[in-house]
């Protein structure tokens, strides 16, 4: 059972201000595997995730956005030409704290409202899943695939984006993303994204906080 408080440790608070820190992993480095290395845990946390705090945190300070919450600063600089490096790495610290909490092995899968949702507006689980991996392997480059909560029509979609972005904050909740950056898999899979995509939905796919994340917007 997945408790808010134990996600929000971990979690980057979109409420939250300068300095960040790098959030700590919510397992232990070998806890995926054989599905995800723990030599791909500790590049990919130790080295990309906190290269993008520490550089958050420089550009934060060059472009004196000091007294601005994470939400304000991901948005305003989303479409910013001159704050373009401050999103890139405000948004990829957020989605990877995001992400660690979307990796669990043996992860009960979706159940009660969440699974009647799913069959509403993709007819079964399989077809959600095929859909995640389709994609993922439809992203050209790097990026992220998202299970999200569409706030405005009131349904579950699934969303790519290119390289640092993730979905409108005020427009979608995000449930579940993969992170589709080579740095995330290729260790494990080298260039095999479908296998990377089949194993996250089939074997380390958190449904749980997927769940607990679809239950705390529709209620
Ligand atoms: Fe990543």
């Amino acid at each position: 059972m997945i408790t808010k408080s134990k996600i929000e440790d971990s979690m980057l608070d979109l409420n939250s201000k300068f300095p960040f820190v790098l959030p700590e992993l919510p397992y232990e480095k070998n806890a995926l595997e054989p599905y995800i290395s723990s030599n791909t845990l500790h590049f990919h946390h130790e080295k990309h995730h906190s290269t993008y705090i520490n550089n958050m945190n420089s550009l934060i300070v060059e472009h004196k956005l000091e007294d601005l919450i994470l939400k304000e600063i991901i948005n305003k600089s989303r479409s910013d030409k001159v704050l373009q490096g401050v999103f890139n790495n405000a948004a990829q610290s957020w989605n990877h704290a995001f992400y660690w909490h979307c990796l669990k092995k043996d992860s009960k899968k979706p159940y009660d409202n969440f699974m009647t949702q799913i069959a509403k507006d993709f007819g079964n689980y399989e077809n959600l899943k095929s859909e995640l991996i389709k994609c993922g392997l439809n992203q050209f480059g790097s990026g992220w695939v998202w299970l999200v909560w569409n706030c405005k029509e009131l349904k579950l979609s699934i969303l790519k984006t290119a390289n640092a972005d993730l979905p409108e904050i005020d427009k979608f909740i995000p449930l579940l993303t993969i992170d589709v950056w080579e740095h995330a898999y290729y260790l494990d899979y080298q260039n095999n994204r479908k296998n990377y995509l089949e194993t996250f939905i089939d074997f380390i796919g958190n449904w749980e906080f997927a769940q607990h994340n679809f239950m705390l917007c529709t209620h």
